[in-house]
């Protein structure tokens, strides 16, 4: 098995878009690209690219995957060939495979270390040590709700309590080290990193404590102190409260820029606020925030540096193919100080007014556009008119419509016209979405087409399928996934092996998107999966959802048939309805 630091690193790499569009003449088209597919002749474009989730799938002939698995097609390779191809042209050396088990393992130990440390921390907190560091997060406005939820936690002023405490719980001073809990001084002594501060404990999205924040409440010293990258912990991958924000049923996600923020907007109920973890924010974090949502708003702070930081976000998240709104704040240094000085509603206000930010954007369009040139009046126009055709309100189109027109001395007719265009263009597609989705099971269904089982049972199929690509989006749902439903309840033979390779990584503490899998599937249960994830509404499931899903399984072989509810004798029959009812609930 090869690495996982070398396979993100590849996978970062290897940017799906720019892969393929060295065998593909791609073309944009909203979130997607589309092109002519390589593996079957075609004159209209079906071959679809999806950046977000770095897959591709043709609506034509089924093939889909991740980008290993489009090199393995185009240029007919097995999966370490691919592997090869795709480090070499990233200029990356292979690995040697015999590490990784000693690899895996410390990152295993890692893992559970940093629970006991976030729970030593927690009752550290909790305790008479920890009384000036509750008066501290008290007098910062925190509820005991929220203190336990994010799991704060206290350092106590020593130099070795947390050490001495792993110690008595099996852990070397290697492993601590390794995990950046506890550092060598010049004699080679070791202490604990984190001394007198306030914890804030870092959650990835597999629900595992990868790493820690430490404010500092008085005195000298950095105001706060993070865990460096550690064999567990990359800071430039995870966002802090993505574990939270990733369940938001608001539809946006909201980037702020440090940890009080999120925490404070959390507890006023913006549970879908994140940030980056004491460095700029990344690309892989705007891909990691795509997964997830086609909006962000911009909470930065009002200063100087937050609102270059905003601009530089901005363009950050454009790439990753992200609506950007930025909010306003006035009043206040940042979203804690602004919530904490004029309350949640007025910071709901603030998110309102982001959305009518239509100026802010066509700001932004014209510049990125020289729209005193010909060319880049015309591209500046073309993207004002996918603005509008975004734009719900017919009144709000007018009036910036008029108003763009008027500055650039353009005529409005003209624009009017490549707005209905656009506009019809936008609802066929809509139209043509939906038919999509209803003809999953029919004839037009080429990675699932010579499935009998999932042709039989297409609700329980669907269940099954909507639970896998839920799986793959919340990976620390697995266990709660796999107490409630079973291999044999996936009808279809194949569906039953993609979720038993799914839930198994999970909880072996691997990863589980496409790029990961792609060594352990075949070709046609790549197709599938890559279909499942883009064209078979897998994208965005609830937790509410997926429980729906979980009681369609749980149903699947208790389901009588016709004659033999016939057959049932009274009794029989009033039980059988009550636990199919009992099943819906
Ligand atoms: P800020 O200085 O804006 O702090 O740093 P803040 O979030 O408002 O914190 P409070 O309200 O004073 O407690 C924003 C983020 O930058 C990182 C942290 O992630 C912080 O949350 N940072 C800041 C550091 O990593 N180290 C520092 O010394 C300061
Ligand atoms: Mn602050």
């Amino acid at each position: 098995m090869l690495p996982e630091a070398f396979l993100n690193e590849l996978k970062y790499r290897s940017d799906i878009e720019q892969v393929i569009g060295g065998y593909v003449q791609l073309r944009r088209r909203g979130r997607n690209l589309t092109g002519l597919c390589p593996f079957h002749s075609e004159k209209t474009p079906s071959f679809t690219v999806y950046p977000e989730n770095q897959s591709f799938y043709c609506f034509g002939c089924g093939a889909g995957g991740d980008v290993i698995s489009f090199i393995r097609r185009a240029e007919n390779l097995d999966y370490m060939e691919a592997i090869r191809f795709l480090a070499a042209r990233a200029g990356m050396e292979v690995p040697e495979s015999q590490m990784d088990d000693t690899a895996h393992r410390l990152k295993m130990r890692i893992l559970e270390m940093n629970r006991e440390a976030a729970r030593y921390f927690h009752q550290c907190l909790m305790s008479p040590t920890g009384k000036a560091a509750r008066a501290y997060l008290v007098g910062r406005g925190l509820t005991k709700a929220t203190v336990t939820r994010f799991g704060l936690g206290y350092a106590p002023n020593s130099w070795d309590s947390l050490t001495v405490f792993l110690r008595s719980k099996g852990y070397t001073i290697e492993e601590m080290t390794a995990g950046g809990l506890a550092a060598t001084g010049k004699k080679g002594g070791c202490y604990d990193s984190f001394r007198d501060r306030v914890i804030f404990p870092i959650i990835d999205l597999r629900g595992g404590v990868i790493g820690f924040g430490g404010r500092i409440m008085e005195g000298s010293g950095p105001k706060y102190l993070n865990s460096p990258d550690t064999p567990v912990f990359k800071k430039s991958r995870n966002l802090f409260a993505m574990n939270f924000a990733k369940n938001t049923k608001r539809g946006e996600l909201m980037l702020a820029e440090g940890y009080m923020d999120v925490i404070a907007m959390h507890q006023a109920g913006f549970d879908n606020a994140v940030a980056a973890l004491g460095t700029a924010f990344t690309d892989e974090q705007a891909r990691l925030l795509a997964q997830y949502t086609d909006t962000v708003v911009l909470a930065g702070d009002s200063d100087g540096p937050g609102q270059k930081a905003v601009r530089r976000n901005t363009v950050i998240l454009e790439k990753a193919g992200i609506k950007v709104r930025v909010l306003t704040i006035t009043g206040a240094k940042d979203p804690d100080e602004f919530i904490k000085k004029y309350g949640a509603e007025r910071f709901e206000l603030l998110v309102e007014g982001s959305k009518s930010a239509l100026d802010f954007q066509i700001q932004q369009l014209r510049s990125r556009n020289d729209v005193t040139s010909a060319e880049g009046r015309i591209a500046f126009l073309q993207e004002f008119v996918r603005l509008m055709a975004a734009t719900p309100s017919p009144i709000q189109r007018d009036v910036y419509i008029s108003k763009v027109c008027r500055e650039l001395e353009v005529d409005k007719q003209a624009v009017v016209l490549q707005l209905e265009a656009a506009l019809k263009r936008k609802r066929s597609g809509e139209q043509k979405k939906e038919a999509r989705d209803l003809k999953v099971f029919t004839d037009r269904d080429p990675a699932g087409r010579m499935d009998f089982e999932r042709q039989r049972s297409p609700k329980a199929a669907l269940a099954g399928e909507r639970l896998i690509a839920y799986l793959m989006k919340n990976p620390d749902q697995v266990s709660r996934v796999a107490t409630s439903v079973r291999e044999e309840q996936f009808v279809s033979p194949m569906d039953r092996r993609l979720y038993q390779l799914v839930k198994e990584r999970l909880l072996a503490g691997q990863p589980a998107d496409l790029f990961s899998l792609s060594g352990q599937l075949e070709t046609g249960e790549m197709d599938r999966l890559s279909a499942i994830l883009t064209v078979e509404g897998g994208q965005n499931i609830s937790d509410a959802e997926a429980e729906d899903y979980i009681r369609v399984l749980q149903q699947v072989g208790t389901e009588k048939k016709p004659e033999e509810v016939g057959k049932m004798e009274d009794d029989e029959l009033r039980r059988y309805i009550a636990s199919l009812t009992a099943n819906k609930k």
